[in-house]
């Protein structure tokens, strides 16, 4: 089922390319060297899996990449928005970044997209305040990056280019990976369920599913090109292929994927736990391809917080789903997202979040303080947490957090695992880094061309939340 729009769109971008294409090489004989690109990657897995196809299309129109911003002939700042903090200080970075730009290299070129450009205030303030910047977009349209920096070649004027939602989803366009042996997978766009802090659904859009057989194809191309580990991505994986044609649940999904051979490690993110199926977990139980790993946000351990978050589920059920996980799949590693402060929140119900947390014993989570988001239903909700009471419990919350990791940690200690080689050690390039499949890291001595393979591993020391082990 191929939506024949979508294939237009795909070859008049294509045309874009090579038009850019052209228009580069020009360039590179007046300089006497390659143009150079640099992408600054904010937020999530979604954004990061953004910029590899943004550097796709930068490589294909002959771009290589430059590590230092100050030196690139264009740079690219994907955004991210779901607390107020990252977008301040994206602000700081591109007032240092014009600075460079008049000093040193006057020819930079400035794009800004993501999450933050979906909000109007922000791109009016790039409008009036940085209006050094020569190419906004957003993202729903980031396949057309050719096109609007062809449009700045010929209009020579600030190009913004946001649109407020699609029902398009562009297959087939180029896309640069990071690593070789393990890439993020989009199966989901946007997100439906309008948790009352957050903005991901005012700026990703509506829920979209990708026809199976896309997903399906792309990662058969994937494995081909010697790709061990896919991550399929989207904000709520657990509803996928609800609003197909044909409906189709995330785990017929993932045991499609199993099927591929090439593929050794399937990861997952983010689930919501309303919609994680008996379904689900009984598939993760039989598969010998899923990692051991699951994310799965609490946000809070009050059911009262939980009903005003609008998350579906009270702690009961949470506590009933990681019961579940467990015994289906028992050495599982388990994370989650908190966030501390929610309007209203009293003593009561942040004891409530730090109980539950002590009784489900994550092995790590990710904390954050709340932050006020405009347009969300809560930024509207009275009883603001004053800053001195909220950094209280966020530092209570972090240290209880940590100390129940530390103890989590180290369970494997002596046993032969697994490990997927990823690098070489930053510190000691005799030594390689890696991850077990409940996403441990593991550090052990080795040379480069294990990188992007799968060995297998003595823990024979426990360091917090590292091992240091050896090559069996
Ligand atoms: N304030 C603080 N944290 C937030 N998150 C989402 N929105 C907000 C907000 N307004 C957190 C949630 C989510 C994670 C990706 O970011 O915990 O799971
Ligand atoms: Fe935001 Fe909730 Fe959607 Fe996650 S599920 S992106 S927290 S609205």
């Amino acid at each position: 089922m191929k939506n024949i729009k979508n294939e237009e769109e795909a070859l008049l971008q294509r045309e874009y390319i090579a038009k850019m294409k052209a228009v580069t090489e020009k360039k590179e004989k007046e300089l006497g060297r390659k143009m150079r690109y640099h992408i600054e990657t904010l937020g999530c897995q979604m954004n990061a899996k953004d910029s590899e196809k943004l550097a796709g299309i930068l490589r294909d129109i002959g771009y290589e990449e430059c590590e230092d911003e100050s030196l690139a002939d264009f740079v690219l700042y994907n955004t991210c928005t779901v607390r107020e903090n990252a977008n301040l200080k994206v602000y700081g970075r591109l007032g240092h970044l014009n600075s460079v730009k008049k000093r040193t290299n006057p020819n930079m070129k400035i794009a800004i997209c993501g999450c933050m450009m979906q909000e109007p205030d922000e791109v009016a303030t790039v409008r009036t305040k940085y209006s050094f910047i020569n190419i906004v977009f957003g993202t729903h349209n980031i396949f057309k990056l050719a096109e609007l920096m062809y449009r700045l070649e010929t209009e020579d004027r600030m190009i913004v280019d946001v649109w407020e939602g699609t029902e398009e989803i562009v297959e087939d366009l180029p896309a640069e990976r990071k690593y070789k042996f393990k890439s993020g997978v989009n199966i989901m766009y946007g997100c439906n369920n309008f948790c009352s802090y957050c903005i991901v659904p005012y700026v990703r859009g509506r829920e979209r599913s990708r026809d199976p057989e896309d997903i399906l194809s792309e990662i058969r191309e994937l494995a081909k090109e010697g790709v061990k580990e896919v991550m399929l991505l989207g904000q709520n994986v657990n509803s996928y292929g609800k609003t197909l044609p044909e409906p189709m649940s995330f785990a017929a999904l993932l045991r499609e994927v199993e099927k591929i051979d090439g593929i050794e490690r399937i990861r997952f993110m983010t689930s919501h736990p309303k919609d994680l199926s008996d379904e689900l977990i009984e598939t993760m139980k039989d598969s010998e391809k899923i990692c051991r790993h699951f994310h799965l946000p609490l946000q809070s351990g009050s059911d009262r917080i939980l009903t005003l978050m609008n998350r579906h589920y009270d702690r009961a059920k949470y506590l009933e789903i990681v019961r579940k996980l467990r015994e289906a799949v028992p050495d599982i590693s388990l994370t989650t997202d908190i966030i501390v402060g929610f309007p209203g929140e009293t003593e009561e119900d942040f004891t409530d979040t730090l109980d539950l947390v002590r009784e489900v014993r994550f092995d790590s989570a990710f904390t954050f303080i709340y932050s006020k988001r405009t347009g969300t239903p809560a930024a509207k909700m009275d009883d603001q947490v004053p800053e001195d009471v909220v950094k209280d419990r966020f530092d209570r919350l972090l240290s209880e957090v940590q100390r129940i990791g530390q103890e989590m940690s180290g369970r494997d200690e002596g046993k032969v695992l697994p490990v997927l080689v990823e690098d070489v050690n930053r510190q000691d390039k005799h030594m390689l880094t890696g991850r077990l499949s409940n996403n441990t890291v593991v550090h052990f001595r080795g040379t480069e061309d294990l990188i992007g393979q799968i060995v297998d591993v003595r823990l024979s020391e426990a360091h917090g939340f590292y091992y240091i082990g050896e090559l069996v």
